[in-house]
């Protein structure tokens, strides 16, 4: 077994991230290119903690990781695309060098074999914090107008501010968030932060800027928390998916998908999220049905709080 691949085999829970956020990322593309109207109108994706393209799925073999996901499945429409004048505009974002430079050369491959793909999409790797890439590049994405966006914050920490969330939603864009809410690490940095040791502080900055001002209190758990101080009150609609660590008997992370387009939440994206909940990791089938795994995957809204 190659160097690594051990360590990285007991992570079911990446390879099933994955496939959400294919199916997700599969929804949201025919939407948009179902649309009438959109003739020559670019479309956008951002890929905000991008890693290397390639992962690890349950059994320690490689799979591609998110922005190959995403390109793949772009190229499955690239003739539709291109029949309609569009192109993608993607984005992904890597702060550490060596995984950036994984980046430039797995998507170079992708793209070289796939002339009709690299025909469609603008694409660009950049090497920076996300934060950084937001706050410097407001101007510029600003300019690109109205578009469609798909935006993935796939963090492995507390590092995408909320300020960066909230200056994503502030563009004239009508964005579709996958946003994966670090729970456990969220519960982790808030005991440090409350305790009294010397990087007391510095956790409650950290929790600070991931959650914006509520830096205490409890409820680190709840992923509606999260999206009904960041995502609702800007009139977007969220169902969230608790992703089990398969080591502890607990959540690890929770994927968020936030849009302003209800039905698109609560019908295809809660369905999405509630079969995949039948079945969970290496094949281990739930014995619910379909109707009550649909309540373990609350959807939330600007005019109505929980959708059980
Ligand atoms: C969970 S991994 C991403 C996995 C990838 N999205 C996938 O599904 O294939 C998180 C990545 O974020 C990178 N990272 C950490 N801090 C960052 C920051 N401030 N800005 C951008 N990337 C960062 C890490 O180096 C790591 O590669």
């Amino acid at each position: 077994m190659p160097k690594g691949v051990h360590h990285q085999s007991d992570r079911p829970q990446t390879q099933k991230k994955l496939e959400l956020l294919a199916q997700a990322f599969d929804v949201w593309l025919a939407i948009w290119l179902g649309q009438k109207g959109g003739k020559g109108r670019p479309l956008v994706v951002l890929d905000l903690f991008a890693g290397t393209g390639k992962s690890y799925g349950a059994d320690g073999n490689i799979i591609d990781g998110s922005t190959l996901v995403l390109m793949k499945l772009i190229s499955g429409h690239a003739a539709q695309l291109k029949s309609q004048g569009r192109s993608v505009i993607i984005r992904s974002i890597e702060a550490k060098a060596s995984k950036c430079e994984e980046l430039v050369a797995n998507t170079s491959e992708m793209l070289r074999s796939m002339p009709a793909l690299a025909d469609v999409v603008d694409f660009q790797p950049v090497c920076t914090s996300a934060n950084k890439w937001i706050a410097g590049s407001t101007q510029e994405l600003r300019a690109i107008g109205a578009a469609p966006a798909f935006v993935f914050v796939d963090p492995d920490g507390l590092q995408v501010d909320k300020v960066s969330i909230d200056a994503i939603m502030a563009l004239p864009w009508r964005t579709d968030f996958f946003y994966n809410y670090m729970a456990e690490g969220v519960a982790r940095v808030a005991g440090a932060a409350a305790s009294d040791c010397a990087t007391s502080q510095g956790n409650r900055v950290k929790l600070v800027k991931y959650l914006g001002e509520r830096a205490s209190g409890t409820g680190y758990f709840d992923a509606s928390a999260y999206a009904d101080k960041v995502f609702t009150p800007a009139g977007f609609f969220s169902v969230s998916f608790p992703m089990p660590n398969p080591s502890k008997e607990q959540t690890q992370y929770i994927l968020i998908y936030a849009s302003k387009n209800e039905t698109v939440v609560d019908k295809v994206i809660r369905d999405v999220f509630a079969r995949s909940a039948k079945v969970m990791y290496r094949g281990q089938g739930s014995l619910f049905d379909l109707d009550t795994l649909k309540t373990f995957v609350p959807s939330m809204g600007p005019r109505r709080k929980t959708h059980e």
